[in-house]
């Protein structure tokens, strides 16, 4: 039936109105989701838009939609995309936090809730998930992973994409957007849109598994990365873009450009608009973000038989799918309904579950016997992020409402009611300079105002706080805007005016929890030595301040686990816990052997490892059991471990499960992560946590980029984290 409907209509396309189709224009700015001049509804009324992104608003939407379906030749619908990473107006964590949850329940839930509330204000396409794996805490889009590993990023890049598109029936389930395809999070020295260049074994083993898991889960669309691979930008690689994902992968969504892709091939040195915008069609590029390369040259390589009818024709008919799968075809205004706003954003329900998933994404990094805290006696809050309502969201909340969202402070006062005191002091800006301060806050911060007192000013009525209370919560790190796109440092310690105010409240000798909100791994390791408590609440979204609170008064046990490693310091970067030995490793429990692959200055451990993360209560993990040792083709095996809550909490804990590849025909990770169950426990109670092994689970790419099991020795380990684990041998047999 769409293919008959498609036919048909095409068949009345004129050659410039199957352009107009893949050219995928931005309304404007995002942030008042006005459209940006009367170009954009010229265009559309000669058919030469397919579909427009960044407008906010229902009733907008709608009347740019009835433009194209009311004042254009065939009256074909319009695609309404957005960044909708993480949340809509009710905002979740940032993706890397929610990776944290290791919950994929809550993941696809976080993403269902943003369908919800995005369709009712008039999205259908959302540009997500982000599932670039990134090594490397400078790069400021970490935040919008879901950290280093492929095998957590597949299962996080499958919740979400079924959590935004389910049948994509309802008008509540709209088109996911997977990117930014490829390798985009391996930029050289964590510098956005720099160089990337990698062998093909790693690209398939380590950055790949995730684009491909979302093609699986039937991603609709999409989009390539700014960067080069191989030379060569993805924006114009058929390699990547026709061979690797239409004929290995069977993908039949369309394929978007980032925005202005195609004429920064102009930048990237391959040739004039003409040129990139023809090397990016025959790539296999359907849709041209903004570059207008499409619009603009598209008909003139024609003539010119640089690119052929037929790839014109495809690109257009794979964009006229995805809108008929919507069924904007049936009905244009399907996502237009301009009573849903009210009943289906920013509701209680919608809040509750993003205050129940923020909380679980909390990572519980240290505590000093200090946390939970009592509702009792003083609470002195200090820090520059203890009141401060645009900051709780992180970055790309291109709907959050700036002033709604629940503050530390706020979301204290609600849990304590009279029953405790709470006082509160700056204490710091975010960085000492305001100038500079200005270049990290942002356009999308406008709310925020730097304090003009001296520093020694402000710690001191910081210190005046500290001295009066029983317990000091820190409330400090970055701002949202310090990480995400165009975002990257060299430095990640916390920033320096913020660690001077940390230190003078450590002299006082209070205890003090540091509550740290950022987008990326930081260097902690003096904070690890001298602060009793830290907890990583990463960005939370709306109802920050009341997950906080939640878990800082133990309503809720903190279970997240770290999707990415924490560096000792930044020159330790790229540090991840799936290496490879080299022929020189380190022998167990030595930080500094001569000759051997290692640094002079620091060890070669991370501060704190991936999968690493606290709870108020203790885990014990029994002994691995092997139902057999020896695994056979088409046979599998199962491992247990009974795993007892020996604390005085209820809790979660994340059992992990790796596995290392003894002797291999090309060298293998130390550790790989094949699998996790979050289990759930009473104090004293046990579980058995099983995994099941077979083949398939041990299987990479070779140097043929085959995808093989190779017969030998493996070990298995399970645990709590991927440095602390109990270990198991077995063998593969063939
Ligand atoms: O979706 C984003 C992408 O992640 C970065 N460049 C802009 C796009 C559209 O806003």
């Amino acid at each position: 039936k769409m293919d008959n409907f498609i036919k048909n209509l095409m068949s009345k396309m004129t050659v410039d109105e199957k352009i107009g189709q893949l050219n995928l224009p931005s309304s404007g700015d995002i942030t008042t989701g006005q459209a940006n001049s009367s170009d954009i509804s010229k265009n559309i009324k000669a058919g030469q838009v397919g579909g427009l992104f960044n407008i906010k608003g229902v009733d907008k939407i709608r009347d740019v939609q009835k433009i194209a379906v009311e004042n254009s030749r065939l009256k074909i619908p319009l695609l309404f995309g957005m960044d909708v990473i993480h949340g809509y107006n009710t905002v979740f964590p940032i993706p890397l936090g929610l990776s944290c949850t290791w919950d994929m329940d809550a993941v696809k839930k976080s993403a269902r809730v943003a369908a919800i509330e995005a369709s009712a204000s008039g999205i259908n396409w959302t540009f997500s998930p982000m599932v670039d794996i990134s090594r490397d805490p400078r790069w400021g889009r970490i935040s919008e992973g879901s950290g280093e590993d492929p095998y957590l990023g597949s299962q996080i890049a499958k919740a979400m994409v079924t959590g935004y598109q389910g049948k994509l029936q309802a008008n509540n389930e709209i088109l996911a957007c997977v990117k930014h395809y490829a390798l985009y999070g391996a930029a050289e020295a964590g510098r956005d849109y720099n160089t990337v260049d990698m062998s093909r074994v790693r690209m398939y083993n380590e950055y790949f598994p995730p684009y491909k898991a979302a093609v699986d889960a039937g991603s609709a669309s999409i989009m390539a990365s700014f960067n080069e691979v191989e030379g060569i930008p993805a924006t114009g690689s058929k390699w990547l873009m026709t061979d690797v994902l239409r004929n290995q992968w069977g993908f039949k969504g369309f394929v978007v450009t980032d925005y202005t892709g195609i004429p920064e091939m102009i930048e990237h040195g391959m040739g004039d608009l003409q040129t990139v915008s023809a090397l990016a069609l025959n790539a296999g590029i359907d849709m041209d973000m903004v570059g207008n390369g499409f619009l603009g040259t598209l008909k003139k390589s024609l003539a010119e038989k640089k690119v052929t009818l037929a790839q014109i024709n495809s690109a257009c008919r794979l964009i006229l799918e995805a809108k008929y799968k919507l069924g904007l075809f049936t009905d244009p205004y399907k996502f237009c309904d301009i009573s849903r706003p009210e009943k289906d954003v920013f509701t209680p329900e919608n809040r509750a579950i993003a205050r129940n998933i923020a909380a679980k994404s909390f990572v519980l990094l240290k505590n000093n016997n200090i946390l939970p805290l009592k509702k009792s006696g003083t609470i002195g809050l200090i820090g520059p992020l203890a009141d401060n309502t645009a900051n709780m969201y992180g970055t790309w909340s291109v709907a959050a409402l700036l002033d709604k969202s629940v503050t530390v402070l706020q979301g204290l006062k609600n849990a304590l009611g009279t029953n405790a005191k709470v006082l509160t002091a700056r204490g710091a800006n975010f960085l000492a300079d305001s100038a500079l301060e200005h270049r990290y806050v942002n356009v999308h911060n406008p709310t925020y105002k730097h304090d003009s007192r001296s520093e020694a000013d402000m710690i001191k009525e910081a210190l005046d706080v500290a001295k009066k209370s029983d317990v000091i919560v820190a409330v400090m790190g970055e701002g949202s805007e310090f990480s995400g796109e165009s975002s990257s440092v060299s430095n990640i310690e916390i920033p320096e005016t913020q660690k001077n105010l940390l230190k003078e409240l450590a002299k006082t000798g209070k205890p003090i929890v540091l509550v740290l909100f950022t987008g990326r791994p930081l260097a902690l390791k003096w904070e690890q030595e001298n602060i009793h408590a830290i907890l990583n609440v990463w960005f939370p979204g709306s109802e920050a301040g009341n997950a906080i609170a939640d878990v800082l008064f133990g309503d809720v046990n903190p279970s997240g686990k770290l999707s990415t490693t924490f560096p000792q310091n930044v020159g330790q970067i790229p540090l991840y816990y799936s290496h490879k030995n080299t022929g020189r490793p380190l022998a167990e429990g030595k930080w500094f052997e001569k000759f051997r692959s290692n640094y002079l200055d620091v060890s070669n451990d991370p501060l704190y490892p991936f999968g690493f993360g606290l709870s108020y209560t203790t885990f014990s993990y029994s002994d691995i059991k092997l139902s057999s040792n020896t695994i056979k083709p088409g046979q599998q095996i199962t491992a247990t471990v009974t795993l007892t809550n020996t604390g005085k909490f209820a809790g979660e804990e994340v059992v992990q499960m790796y596995t290392r590849d003894l002797v291999g025909s090309i060298t293998r990770p130390v550790k790989e992560l094949k699998g996790f169950l979050k289990i759930a426990l009473q104090p004293g109670e046990s579980k058995t946590a099983t995994f099941t092994i077979n083949e398939e689970t041990l299987k990479f790419y070779n140097s043929d980029l085959k995808f093989v099991a190779e017969p030998g020795d493996f070990k298995l380990f399970i645990g709590t984290n991927s440095r602390d684990a109990k270990s198991a041998d077995f063998k593969l047999i063939k």
